[in-house]
């Protein structure tokens, strides 16, 4: 949310704010039309007229703000505010309730809320917010964003390739990967960021196109970054006003004076090309006989072999085969570095752990090979460092926000049809009761017996309900194979300003929490593993 806000509040173009000021035309009008009516809300710090909670809403770490408000205003009573305008604002206990521009925006602060709502009534919480602009941008096919039964049948044909026992046929190019990392950080140690973009963006194209990355400057990942830069905007600030404005489709002349057409004709341009173009590539593969098992190759396969399909039948499989993998970069990649990223920042500030991996895996392994996935359940603290880095730095702090589908009363509140809903993870994460001393990096918390209910509340880094990542498995076995084999072949330092001191690990604002560069050196253990240069 802060990302939105703050994007919001310093980056508005004469585009937007034509688009505003015909949005706060509509506001006015939504509000005089407004009667409001009984709604059982307490109440909470006050809104401004037509904006709502924006100004309020802090614009980086946000989830401290959530808890203290929670606290603040925790004692419930029925409020005779209008609900579903920007007026409205109320806080309580584990749930903290705000609206921007018009949109209520709800955020769950106790872990108790975030299951009886978003898990155990998971089919009124599984939507997505702000469609209304993703609409106008004709991508309702785009997984990650549609709601419905168009959502169950993109989902259930990517867990069907990405899931569950399914999810072991990625093995073998994911080690293969992890090895071209361990190579390119032998050559090329002060390009991490480099490598370990190279590294995500293979391993899911690989399994998704049966495409490998070789390098940084690749058309096909250019591509996928182009419409993961666009998708930002179709959650940023214009959304909202789209949201409760009057539907832009109807209103073409709307549409161009404000300039916005533009945008719109660039992102529908940009997420079809990346939905199109590497989907032809690996069936001219199929064509030539070089394609490798991958989800496309398989499901088209499959498609073929169903020999009493129409030929409008098999088109609208292909189309769904093409819609559902042009989603897995964007879904993968971003995720899958940011936390590779702060393991080798936390490596480096924790030698001590570093030192108790390196042990344990020379103990499996006898300092004869690298690592495999056949290791793995030898190797708890390796599960329990990937663990830990999850926890330490949230990658997803607010989660990935889901909309409400209907109404509905929990604890006698009103939760609004429409609103945007987030998990306070972060808040979860750093609860002392669940996790101890949580402001400090400790792995071992997650060993044994006594980490199970932190093993378990760890479940929360996938989702929830009907939206839960369907890449768990496939990112559970990146990491584990990245991980231990980097922690074998090499050893990480904090590079120290001139007085000595370590750098620290900070983060860029937004949903996603990408670190910052953080300076280190990365130095192979031993010359051991150098014919990984040349395998
Ligand atoms: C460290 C790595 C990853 C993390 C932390 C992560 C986390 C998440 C989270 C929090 C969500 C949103 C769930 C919700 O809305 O409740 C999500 C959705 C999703 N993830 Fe992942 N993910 C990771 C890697 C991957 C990978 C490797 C893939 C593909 C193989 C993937 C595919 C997806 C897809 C397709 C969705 C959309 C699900 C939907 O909207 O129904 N993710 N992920």
């Amino acid at each position: 949310m802060s990302s939105t806000i703050s994007t919001f509040l310093t980056s508005l173009s004469s585009t937007d704010k034509a688009v505003l000021a015909a949005g706060g035309v509509w506001i006015v009008y939504l509000l005089s039309r407004s009667n409001g009516g009984p709604a059982p809300l307490p109440p909470g710090p006050r809104p401004l007229p037509l904006v709502g909670n924006m100004f309020q809403i802090p614009q980086k770490d946000e989830w401290p703000v959530y808890e203290a408000w929670a606290k603040k205003y925790g004692r419930p009573r029925r409020d005779s505010l209008p609900v579903n305008t920007f007026v409205t604002l109320a806080v309580l206990g584990p749930i903290t309730y705000l609206t921007m521009l018009g949109t209520p925006m709800i955020v769950l602060n106790s872990l108790k809320a975030i299951r009886e709502l978003l898990e155990e009534r998971s089919a009124t919480y599984s939507n997505r917010p702000l469609m209304a602009m993703k609409e106008l941008c004709d991508l309702d096919w785009v997984l990650t964003y549609i709601s419905g039964e168009p959502h169950r049948v993109r989902r259930a044909t990517v867990q069907r390739y990405f899931s569950g026992p399914a999810s072991v046929k990625h093995r073998h190019h994911q080690q293969e990967e992890s090895r071209v990392l361990a190579a390119n950080l032998l050559r090329r140690p002060d390009a991490l960021d480099d490598h370990i973009k190279q590294h995500t963006s293979s391993s899911i194209l690989l399994g998704t196109y049966g495409y490998r990355v070789s390098g940084t400057d690749d058309p096909i990942v250019h591509e996928m970054e182009r419409s993961f830069k666009q998708a930002e905007e179709l959650n940023g600030p214009l959304a909202f006003l789209i949201e409760i404005g009057p539907n832009l489709k109807n209103w073409p002349n709307l549409l161009s004076l404000s300039g916005f057409r533009k945008t719109v004709d660039e992102i529908k341009h940009v997420f079809n090309a990346c939905r199109v173009d590497p989907f032809k590539r690996s069936r001219n593969m199929i064509d030539d006989g070089t394609a490798v098992p991958c989800f496309v190759s398989t499901s088209l396969d499959t498609i073929s072999s169903e020999t009493s399909l129409s030929p409008i039948e098999v088109e609208k499989k292909e189309e769904l085969i093409m819609d559902c993998a042009s989603v897995m970069y964007a879904a993968a990649t971003d995720s899958t570095s940011c936390t590779l990223r702060c393991f080798f920042a936390l490596m480096a500030l924790h030698p001590e752990v570093m030192r108790r991996a390196q042990e344990g895996i020379d103990n499996v392994t006898e300092t004869e090979r690298l690592p495999t996935f056949d290791d793995w359940e030898r190797l708890p603290y390796i599960t329990a460092i990937i663990l830990e880095v999850l926890r330490y730095n949230t990658v997803t702090p607010l989660g990935l926000p889901h909309g409400v589908a209907k109404d509905d009363i929990y604890d006698g509140i009103l939760i609004p049809k429409g609103s945007m809903i987030c998990a306070n993870v972060w808040l979860i994460y750093h609860d002392p009761e669940i996790f101890p001393d949580p402001y400090s990096f400790k792995p071992e918390r997650f060993m044994g017996e006594n980490g199970a209910r932190g093993r378990e509340v760890m479940n929360m880094t996938w989702g929830f309900g009907r939206r839960t990542c369907p890449g768990k498995q496939f990112a559970e076995a990146v990491l584990f194979i990245t991980v231990s084999t980097v922690i074998t072949c090499f050893d990480i330092e904090p590079k120290r300003s001139s007085t000595g001191e370590a750098p620290t690990l900070t983060f860029y604002d937004g949903f996603i929490r990408r670190p910052k560069p953080f300076p280190m050196t990365i130095r192979p253990r031993s010359d051991k593993w150098a014919w990984l240069l040349d395998p």
